[in-house]
C-alpha cells in the first residue's frame, strides 16, 4: 500500500485547529509535523487552503431495510459509496430482524450485505425486536463476535417494537454485557391510536402523519427509556432526536444520573413540518419518524449541539423512492414509508447551515459528526481522531467549493432529494479509508470490498 502524504491543510479535531502535514503509512497514521518529507513513491495531496478532518461517522444509517412492506433501496455499493464522497468514512448500519427472524441468522444476513461489497468501514447496532428465552445466548454470542451495541423500538408497534417486559430484560442484559442501548422513542399505543383516529375522520394526507405522533408521545416515548434505564443501569442512546420537548426530559434523566447519549438527526435541523405538508403528495417525501417538527425546535437543537447537551448528528438514512415506493401510502399516511434519504448530504449540510451561520464551530462539527460517535460506540481512537497510530481516515475538505444538492448528481440509489437545488458550501475533495484513497479531487475511486467490519468490544459496564 502507498504512502499518502497530506500537505498544507489545516488539521481540524474535536478540540484542535492547527496546520501541519500528515503521513499515512499502512493503514494507520504514522507521522503529523511541519514539512514532512515525502517517503519515496509517496502520494502527495496538496491541502493548502482546506481542512484536514478525521473521518466521519454516521451512527445511525439503514442500508438493507425490510420495512412497511418493501426494501430501502440501497446496497452497500451505492451506500457507501454515497458516504465517501459525502465525508463519511465509517457508518454503523441498524440490523433490524422481524419478530420472527432468528438473531443469529439475522446479524449473518445483514453482515452478508456488507462484507466483500462495503467501500468504508461499517458495523451492526444488532436489533434486539424480542427477547424470549433464546435471546440472551444468542445475543450474548452476537457480541461476543464485534457488537458492542443494540437497537430497541418503542414504536412500531405489530413490527420492531418491543413491550416493556421485553425492554427491561434488554437493557439488565445490556448493562451485564457492558453494551450500549440505542432506542427510537416514541409511545407506539398512542401512535397507533391517534393514526386510526385521524384515518376514521378522513385525515389522511401526508400532514397527518406529524398529527398522529407529536412531540409529547417522544417525549414520553424519551421518559420511558430513561425510567427502564434509571431502573436497569444500563447505558442508553437515544436515537434521532427531534424536539425540545425530548430533549428536556432527556437532559433531566441525565442530570439525576441516568446513563444517556443524545442523537439528533440532519433532517430536524435544517427541514420542518411544513416539508412534510407540501401539496401534490410532494410532502411523502419529508415523511419519517418521528416527524419533522415545528422550526422553533430547530434553535433549541443548534444550541444543545454546541453546548455539548446533544452527542451526535446522524443521518437515518432510509431510502425510499418516491416515484413507487411513497406512492404506496398515496390514500393513507400510515402507509408511506418511512425515511428521508440524507447519508451524502449530512457534512456538506452541517458545514453550510451550521458552521458558515455561526451555530457551530469547525471543532463541533468534528466532535457530533465523528468523535463522539466514536467514543459512544468503541471506536474511539482507532476513529474519530487525526493522532499517530488512529486509522488512517482523513477528509481534505474544500470549503471554497460551491455547489447544488440535486437527486440528478447524488449517488444515494434513490429518485429524489428532499434538498433539491439547495446550494452547498464546501465538499470532501480527497478521502482514504485506512490509508487507501477513496476520493480523488472530488471523483470516487474506491473498490467494492475495501470496507471492513469494525468488531467493537463493550465499554458500557
Ligand atoms: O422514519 C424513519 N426514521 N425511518 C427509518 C426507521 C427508523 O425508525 O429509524
Ligand atoms: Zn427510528
Ligand atoms: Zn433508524
Amino acid at each position: 500500500m502507498m504512502a499518502i502524504l497530506i500537505r498544507g491543510g489545516e488539521i481540524v479535531t474535536d478540540t484542535q485547529r492547527y496546520h501541519a502535514d500528515v503521513l499515512c503509512e499502512g493503514e494507520t497514521i504514522s507521522r503529523i509535523g511541519r514539512d514532512l518529507a515525502a517517503p519515496a513513491g509517496a502520494t502527495v495531496l496538496d491541502a493548502r487552503g482546506k481542512f484536514v478532518f478525521p473521518g466521519f461517522i454516521d451512527p445511525h444509517v439503514h442500508i438493507y431495510l425490510p420495512f412497511m412492506g418493501t426494501y430501502a433501496k440501497d446496497t452497500y455499493e451505492s451506500a457507501s459509496r454515497a458516504a465517501l464522497v459525502g465525508g463519511t468514512t465509517t457508518l454503523i448500519e441498524m440490523c433490524c430482524p422481524a419478530r420472527s427472524d432468528d438473531a443469529t441468522r439475522a446479524f449473518e444476513l445483514w453482515m452478508s450485505k456488507a462484507v466483500g461489497k462495503s467501500v468504508c468501514d461499517f458495523s451492526f447496532h444488532m436489533g434486539v425486536t424480542k427477547f424470549d428465552e433464546s435471546s440472551e445466548s444468542a445475543l450474548t454470542a452476537i457480541v461476543k463476535r464485534g457488537i458492542s451495541s443494540f437497537k430497541v423500538f418503542l414504536a412500531y408497534k405489530g413490527a420492531f417494537g418491543i413491550d416493556d417486559i421485553e425492554l427491561y430484560a434488554t437493557l439488565k442484559l445490556a448493562k451485564k454485557l457492558g453494551v450500549i442501548v440505542t432506542a427510537h422513542c416514541e409511545n407506539e399505543t398512542l401512535v397507533d391510536e391517534r393514526s386510526r383516529e385521524l384515518l376514521a375522520i378522513g385525515k389522511r394526507g401526508t400532514a397527518q402523519h406529524h398529527e398522529s405522533r407529536p412531540e409529547y408521545v417522544e417525549a414520553e416515548g424519551v421518559n420511558h427509556l430513561m425510567t427502564f434505564a434509571q431502573s436497569t443501569g444500563a447505558a442508553t442512546y437515544i436515537v434521532h432526536l427531534s424536539c425540545v420537548d425530548a430533549l428536556e426530559r432527556a437532559l433531566a434523566a441525565r442530570a439525576s444520573g441516568v446513563r444517556v447519549n443524545i442523537e439528533t438527526l440532519i433532517q430536524y435541523l435544517v427541514l420542518d413540518k411544513s416539508d412534510a405538508e407540501r401539496g401534490d403528495f410532494e410532502g411523502a417525501k419529508f415523511v419519517m419518524s418521528p416527524p419533522l417538527r415545528d422550526k422553533r425546535n430547530q434553535e433549541a437543537l443548534w444550541s444543545a449541539l454546541h453546548a455539548g447537551e446533544i452527542d451526535t448528528v446522524a443521518t437515518d438514512h432510509a431510502p425510499f423512492d418516491f416515484a413507487d415506493q411513497k406512492r404506496m401510502g398515496a390514500n393513507d399516511f400510515t402507509k408511506i414509508p418511512n425515511g428521508i434519504p440524507s447519508l451524502e448530504d449530512r457534512i456538506t449540510l452541517l458545514y453550510t447551515r451550521g458552521v458558515l451561520e455561526g451555530k457551530l464551530t469547525l471543532n463541533d462539527l468534528v466532535r457530533v459528526a465523528s468523535t463522539n460517535a466514536a467514543k459512544c460506540f468503541d471506536l474511539y481512537p482507532r476513529k474519530g481522531a487525526i493522532a499517530v497510530g488512529s486509522d488512517a481516515d482523513i477528509v481534505v475538505f474544500d470549503p471554497a467549493d460551491r455547489g447544488t444538492i440535486s437527486a440528478k448528481t447524488h449517488s444515494m440509489a434513490v429518485d429524489y432529494s428532499a434538498f433539491e437545488g439547495w446550494e452547498r458550501h464546501g465538499r470532501a475533495t480527497d478521502v482514504t479509508v485506512r490509508g487507501t484513497l477513496v476520493v480523488r479531487d472530488g471523483a470516487f475511486i474506491g473498490r467494492a470490498g475495501h470496507g471492513q467490519f469494525l468488531a467493537r468490544t463493550p465499554s458500557h459496564f
